[in-house]
């Protein structure tokens, strides 16, 4: 274990600011989602909103990512590019958010109702919004990336639901994508320990069916279930504390558009 991936104050600084610019443009973009709108206008809307806050999308160019936003719909699991698809009514959608601002990254997302979702979008939506809760809940320092992984999957199966293993969370700072990854599946007392000052995201995607996902052979980045069940995902930027940690990207503005209120806050 390196002692690398422990900030210091100023970087802590950085983060804290960079973090709250994105959770003020994920607030801001759940505000406007409605039937009718293209993944597109999201695009425009957290490209314009982020540079407003004198930030920069990081996703815009990141690995040849064509946009500035994620926008995954339905049984998009991540990594959905924003495109002339509407949304339509009953639909579910993940807007993932990250800001660089002044040299540091801050990572969240949410997954939000357009309209009036099924009773089974609404669970795994759910599900996704307390299973990354409950991963919050294990961080402090001493635990272990382990039990994280092992909270979080104990919690999804629990429910009937499947966890991604594909993908997971990640160490953020002046990178987008830093150690450690953050696995949302695993074994309690395993893994490297948290120490106080790192920085990372927990980022749990939940699927209807199986966990099982695809990789579009023709973008090369959106991820779809398997099966083509549902997906949802929330994700938070979080500072590791001695007691516990802080949510870097914990959203304190209230949303004025009440329908995407219930899939907001964690
Ligand atoms: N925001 C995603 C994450 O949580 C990463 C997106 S990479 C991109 O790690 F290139 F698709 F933007
Ligand atoms: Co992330
Ligand atoms: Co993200």
């Amino acid at each position: 274990m390196s002692r690398t991936n422990v900030k210091s104050p100023k970087e802590i600084e950085g983060m804290r600011v960079a973090c709250a610019k994105a959770a003020e443009t994920l607030v801001a973009v759940g505000e406007i989602l409605k039937a009718g709108m293209t993944t597109d206008d999201i695009n425009r809307f957290v490209h314009d909103d982020t540079l407003a806050r004198g930030g920069v999308p990081a996703p815009l160019n990141y690995r040849g990512f064509p946009k500035s936003v994620c926008t995954s719909v339905n049984e998009i699991v991540c990594h959905g590019i924003p495109s002339a698809q509407v949304l339509n009514d009953g639909d579910i959608v993940n807007v993932d958010v990250t800001t660089i601002y002044k040299g540091f990254h801050g990572d969240t997302s949410a997954t939000f109702y357009i309209g009036n979702p099924s009773p089974i979008a609404r669970r795994v939506t759910e599900c996704a919004r307390r299973s990354l809760a409950i991963g919050i809940e294990e961080v402090r320092e001493g635990a272990t990336l382990g039990d994280i992984g092992a909270a979080i999957q104990q919690y999804v199966e629990g429910e009937g639901f499947g966890v991604v293993r594909d993908f997971v969370g990640h160490g953020i700072g002046r990178r987008f994508h830093e150690d450690p990854q953050v696995k949302h599946y695993g074994k309690r007392g395993t893994g490297e320990r948290l120490r106080a000052g790192m920085i990372f995201t927990i980022e749990p995607m939940v699927n209807q069916g199986t966990y099982a996902v695809e990789i579009d052979p023709a973008d090369k980045w959106t991820v779809r279930t398997a099966d083509r069940g549902l997906s949802a995902q929330f994700e938070h930027t979080i500072l590791v504390t001695k007691k516990g940690c802080e949510v870097l990207t914990a959203r304190n503005a209230v949303l004025r558009n009440s329908e995407n209120v219930a899939a907001l806050f964690v």
